[in-house]
């Protein structure tokens, strides 16, 4: 039975839910599911934006033959190469032989990479400002470059002002029911999921996040219309805002993050011991994270937000813990930056943890570490106090 929602006159959302799957890209969690979306204009001539993953075919191709009613499929528009919306090419060139496949160079190319069929003759490329006519509705294309990938597009259609956006202004989360941002919680039930994609799909190209929103600021847009997650027709400048601030790794809020790695407790306990001395100062935005109980994911969707952090780690076979170790280079490959931070550095015959985690952090753009990093021994002494109760009070002041 399939299952459609219009989003305007002519276009249609013809996507789908998948709640299965356990990781996406097998490696972020996703205790909400995932959805894909793809979109179906029916004017003179029909053109499909983008298909979905594998997983959920069956109900996408009977959305699509029950939204074309007998009509033939004249163009599929690829804004992303990635499996997750490209796996039903195929399947939508055998049934729909003479559809044109629009999409880059690059486009094609990826396709080539990735499928072993022939489908050369369907090919449309286009170029960056190309226009596309289907009767009443002109689709007009423009490159998203590492937005996530280097092939992406972006598709406007210039009659009902709608941005086609490939996996930009997405979020994890399956739908339910209302495909509509306005028509949902979206603070409670998808923002944090939404930053959550954000900072681990696409935070590394915070640039080339910048450079498209900027290329689309002259644009009148009414509706945008991802990849993944709910639509926006209503407070677009809500969601604009967020990935100005994402894109530019600005902090949305004046907050801590501690994270630790802790064999038998110990560093966990001075990091406990941090955060309410942090809390008795006032601090109310605080979250403690344990880097081998929590998904990295998590844990960088929370750096993103917050304005200060503490890293805390056991020197571990003379060199970082392995969690912290991975936690760290991850942050640095993402291109994290601007954020302050104190150290929290433990061993028990040669501290090593300290070192490396300043030299990791060195490495990030505009990371001021705040204070002298604190060490213990195995645990940490009454003799301690003072210094532990000087880093705090110099973090305060960092964030107040
Ligand atoms: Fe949803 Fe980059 O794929």
């Amino acid at each position: 039975m399939n299952c459609i929602q219009k989003i305007s006159q002519d276009i249609y959302w013809v996507g789908g839910n998948d709640r299965r799957l356990e990781r996406f890209e097998n490696m972020f969690p996703i205790p909400n599911g995932v959805c894909y979306n793809s979109y179906l204009i029916v004017d003179e001539k029909t053109a499909l934006i983008d298909t979905v993953d594998v997983s959920i075919s069956a109900l996408f191709f009977d959305n699509i033959t029950h939204v074309l009613n007998g009509r033939n499929l004249d163009y599929l528009i690829i804004n992303h190469m990635e499996p997750d919306h490209c796996g039903n090419i195929e399947e939508i060139v055998k049934r729909y032989p003479s559809v044109r496949i629009v999409g880059n160079k690059k486009t094609f190319q990826f396709l080539e990479q990735f499928y072993d069929y022939d489908c050369k003759n369907n090919y449309l490329e286009i170029n960056e400002g190309d226009k596309l006519s289907l009767g009443e509705h002109q689709l007009k294309f423009y490159y998203a470059p590492m937005v996530h990938w280097p092939e992406v597009m972006f598709t406007y259609e210039e009659k009902e002002k709608i941005l086609f956006s490939a996996d930009a202004f997405g979020t994890f989360g399956a739908l339910s029911g209302n495909i509509f941002s306005d028509e949902t919680d979206f603070n409670t039930v998808f923002l944090e999921e939404a930053r959550r994609y954000y900072a681990n799909i696409v935070g590394k190209y915070g640039g080339q996040v910048q450079s498209v929103l900027k290329k689309l600021s002259p644009f009148e847009i009414k509706m945008i219309c991802p990849l993944h997650g709910p639509v926006w027709r209503k407070n677009l400048p809500f969601i604009l805002e967020k990935y100005d601030y994402w894109s530019k790794y600005k902090p949305e809020k004046n907050g801590v993050v501690l994270v630790y790695a802790s064999m038998y407790g110990n560093t966990e306990n001075v990091m406990n011991v941090i955060a309410s001395k942090l809390a008795f100062k006032g601090i109310t935005d605080m979250r403690i994270y344990d880097v081998s109980k929590t998904h990295p994911s998590y844990i960088i969707s929370d750096l993103w937000k917050y304005s200060h952090f503490i890293v805390g780690s056991p020197t571990y076979n003379m060199g970082l813990y392995y969690g912290m170790e991975s936690l760290l280079r991850e942050l640095e490959a993402l291109q994290f930056q601007n954020r302050k931070v104190s150290i929290v550095g433990n061993y028990t015959w040669s501290c090593k943890s300290t070192a490396i985690m300043q030299e990791m952090l060195s490495k990030m753009k505009n990371i001021e570490i705040i204070g002298k990093p604190f060490e213990l021994k195995s645990t940490m002494k009454r003799e301690q106090e003072e210094a532990l109760e000087n880093l705090v009070d110099e973090f305060y002041q960092s964030i107040i």
